[in-house]
């Protein structure tokens, strides 16, 4: 059954069998206490509304500007489940065009990314220019004269912007600009960009994905999820200790001791980012490199490098991470389906063997053999399994929640390995989700 137009309502059958609840009672955010239903796990017409209500309302990181940076580059994803084009123009300005054909609806463009100034669609051959304009139809007299007149174009998305190279559409024409969205969460990019001793990314090194029967929201979770890296990645501590590179007892205390520099932080907006002085798992040993340190120092003084050097896995709401080595993009495909695309970073003005070596431990770790992602994979399908079970449907994201304080930023600051992020995630997810208007035509 589709949500109620009006007041929101899904049907589910919760503990009080009432059959019936409201997307307001789906997150329980009570004193010390903070659950969510597992329906937002599996339920189809939840994540309908998700895509209506939160993806197509929100700012979405669609690419990076260095990953299309001369003029005539492109590549494609998607905006939610939309279809686009993120293209570079002859003049260098960035358009985020609907791939899709103004004819009768193909997908103009095939390919994950190139380069070309035109795009011809497969189906008749209607080519369009890279700025989206429409340059003409195969067999042109089958239209009147005034044809290239129509309007005809492939669809921009109606806003877009960027911040320090990441490029944000917005399928809202109404909403407030991304500088108000991104508020207390550009700090965090700015020193994520700053491991750049020229404040420059690039991103020569290609990218993987991995495509996952389970629900996107796991993953945003898990990012930014500092409990779990003990027991999902025992096997990975287990071969840094045999290997001589760290001992256990270094990795537990970091996970262990309160007072340290080891914070989870929910910031407003639905943001949250883990940090951790002395790094996460699989992460680079940038203190051990002290060419680049004095580079970090001479470019931005000690104390904003003491700063940089911090380890953090950064959440942007809803779809976005910015990990230490790579960033991290969520698409939802179903409600038990989603794919991950992982695009490495490359530090400008590091070295290239600074670089080569940072990519390794990228690998080793996060690559699609790596002794982590896989691990944390089969988590989120172990979850989605878990969630067919309803006689409590239930979960606890309450961790830290007693002991966790507020600065005059706005942000909440638990231990790292508290939940935190998690409830900021989803008091935003609720905040979009319980007061969005009723999906546009499906159920009017
Ligand atoms: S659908 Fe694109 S040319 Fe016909
Ligand atoms: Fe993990």
């Amino acid at each position: 059954m589709p949500p109620n137009p009006r007041t929101g309502e899904v049907a589910l059958s919760d503990e009080t069998a009432t059959g019936f609840l409201q997307i307001s009672d789906l997150v329980r955010d009570e004193d010390c206490r903070f659950r969510l239903h597992s329906s937002l796990y599996v339920d189809q017409d939840i994540f309908d509304l998700e895509l209506e209500r939160i993806f197509g309302h929100s700012w979405i990181f669609v690419a990076h500007d260095r990953m299309i940076p001369d003029p005539g580059n492109y590549l494609t994803t998607t905006l939610g489940k939309q279809p686009i084009i993120v293209s570079r123009d002859e003049n260098g300005k960035v358009h985020v065009l609907f791939n899709r054909c103004a004819h009768r609806g193909s997908v103009v463009c095939r390919e994950e990314r190139g380069h070309a100034n035109a795009f011809r669609c497969p189906y008749h051959g209607w080519v369009f220019g890279n700025d989206g304009h429409l340059i003409g139809a195969s067999q042109r007299n089958g239209y009147p004269d005034d044809f290239l007149d129509w309007g005809l174009k492939l669809e921009p998305v109606p806003l877009v912007e960027s911040y320090r190279g990441l490029i944000f559409a917005n399928l809202d024409p109404d909403a407030h600009s991304l500088s108000e969205r991104l508020n207390t969460a550009r700090r965090y990019i700015d020193l994520w960009c700053e491991r750049s001793p020229v404040g420059l990314l690039s991103f020569s090194e290609g990218i993987h994905r991995y495509e996952f029967p389970a629900n996107w929201k796991l993953q945003a979770e898990n990012g930014v999820d500092g409990y779990h890296g003990n027991y999902v990645h025992e096997s990975f501590v287990n071969i840094l200790e045999r290997s001589g590179e760290r001992k256990l007892g270094d990795t537990t205390k970091t996970r262990n001791t309160l007072g340290s520099r080891n914070f989870a932080k929910g910031l407003p907006m639905g943001d949250g980012l883990l940090e951790r002085e002395d790094g996460m798992l699989g992460t680079f040993d940038y203190r051990g490199h002290g060419d680049y340190c004095q580079k970090l120092e001479e470019a931005y003084g000690p104390e904003r490098a003491d700063d940089i050097m911090m380890q953090r896995n950064i959440f942007i709401f809803p779809n976005l991470f910015l990990f230490e080595s790579h960033i991290r993009v969520i698409h939802p495909v179903t409600v038990n389906r989603s794919y991950i695309d992982v695009h490495p970073t490359y530090l400008e003005g590091a070295g290239d063997q600074l670089n080569s070596e940072r990519l390794s431990e990228h690998e080793r770790f996060f690559g699609p053999s790596g002794f982590g992602a896989p691990d944390d994979i089969e988590i989120f399908v172990c979850t989605q399994s878990g969630a067919a079970a309803t006689n409590n449907p239930w979960l606890e994201f309450s961790r830290g929640m007693h002991r966790e304080i507020r600065n005059d930023l706005g942000e909440t600051i638990g231990h790292s390995t508290d939940e935190t992020p998690q409830r900021s995630l989803y008091r935003e997810w609720l905040k979009k989700m319980a007061t969005g208007q009723p999906p546009r035509g499906k159920h009017a």
